[in-house]
């Protein structure tokens, strides 16, 4: 029997969210439904209320979750009802060019739930990022659901469901960093600070963190900054390059997503490094630069979906690093909002007061 639950959604650009309810089919083959427990709000989450992403409304937001397996439909193997999972939003799909070549992470046919949720009139939801889990159920593919230790507190682990999988990806998969490396993030959020807890994890020695506000810059120092640059007082470029003996950084991250930041990154960088755009620019910006000087500085310029990441290798590893003490994951979490409090955290986002806020279910 399909079910009625309460979902947050956005119906109109930039129109505040909505608590409405949601109606949730059955599982078909291959999907499954999961309840969700906690569900952290990204930047992304508001870039589609905003319609930044496409304009598919209405969306029903939230996809940094973990839950617990509530059903599965038919074929479904991989879970099975009680199991603890974080969701993720790229279920590879191991038949495309990419997956056949042996690089499932960049996946060019990623799995969704093949059923709509709806609202009450029947008017079909988008699932943000194909999740939707600012709700207290939600239907996905049975490979977007990986699980993990069950002891382990989800609105910790849900958030490597999105924003910490991809800043700590950004650093160790694409930007590849490694020991004794220096790097720098532009954009100490959720996501950017990821990246300076990765960083630190690969064994950098030099973590240079960069963003507008100071409150910003401590957090960052406690997740793993060796060093802070306030945006809005230096040069970027020039500090970066002072802190790393005139040269620039290794690995330049590029964690905000505009073109003056991939600028900054792009120059703050030094000859044949990398840089790392992990942020996600809106699709009216554009970019003017001197060919030359992508010549002649050599080097990689990368960009990172979702960290690079691999669920079923990377979030039970990451869970497991967390549970031991060595990933201070818990420090994202700033705040545990209920479900009606999602616009309220959209406001303590835009005011750069809270690394994430995790709904609690
Ligand atoms: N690539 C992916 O797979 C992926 C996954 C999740 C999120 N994202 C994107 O990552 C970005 C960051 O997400 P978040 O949740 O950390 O957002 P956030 O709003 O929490 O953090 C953004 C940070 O950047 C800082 N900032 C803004 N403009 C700046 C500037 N000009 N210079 C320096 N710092 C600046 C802000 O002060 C803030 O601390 C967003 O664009 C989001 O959509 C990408
Ligand atoms: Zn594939
Ligand atoms: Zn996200």
């Amino acid at each position: 029997m399909p079910q009625q639950v309460r979902g947050v959604i956005a119906r109109a650009k930039g129109a505040p969210v909505e608590i409405v309810p949601i109606t949730i089919p059955d599982p078909g083959p291959g999907e499954v439904v999961v309840a969700i427990a906690a569900c952290g709000v990204c930047h992304t989450d508001l870039t589609y209320r905003d319609g930044g992403i496409n304009d598919e409304f209405p969306f029903l937001l939230g996809h940094e979750a973990a839950g617990v397996v509530e059903s599965v439909g038919e074929g479904v193997e991989s879970v099975a009802v009680g199991d603890f999972v974080v969701l993720n939003w790229r279920a590879v799909c191991g038949q495309c060019r990419a997956c056949k070549r042996g690089r499932p992470q960049y996946c060019f046919d990623t799995f969704n739930a093949t059923q709509k949720m709806t609202l009450e009139d029947g008017t079909e939801l988008t699932p943000a990022l194909g999740i939707g889990a600012f709700a207290d159920k939600t239907l996905v593919h049975a490979g977007q659901c990986t699980k993990v230790d069950p002891s382990a507190d989800p609105a910790v682990v849900g958030l490597l469901g999105c924003g910490v999988m991809a800043g700590l990806g950004a650093a160790v998969n694409t930007g590849n960093v490694g020991r004794g490396d220096s790097v720098a993030v532009i954009g100490c959020g959720g996501v950017g600070d990821a990246a300076i807890v990765g960083a630190r994890l690969a064994g950098a020695n030099k973590i240079i963190a960069v963003d507008r506000d100071n409150k910003k810059l401590d957090w960052a120092r406690d997740l793993g900054a060796t060093h802070t640059i306030n945006a809005t007082e230096f040069d970027v470029v020039e500090a970066v390059q002072d802190l790393t003996g005139g040269f620039g950084a290794d690995v330049v991250i590029d964690a905000v997503g505009r073109p003056e930041t991939w600028k900054q990154a792009f120059y703050a960088r030094d000859l044949a490094g990398t840089v790392v755009l992990v942020g996600v620019p809106n699709p009216d910006m554009t970019l003017d630069m001197p060919l030359v000087d992508f010549f002649s500085r050599g080097g990689a310029l990368k960009s990172s979906w979702y960290g690079d990441c691999l669920p079923e290798r990377d979030f039970p590893m990451l869970v497991d690093l967390y549970q031991q003490g060595r990933l201070p994951l818990e420090k994202f979490v700033t705040e545990r909002i209920a479900l009606d409090q999602v616009e309220e955290a959209f406001e303590s986002m835009h005011r750069g007061e809270v690394l994430r806020s995790v709904v609690v279910l």
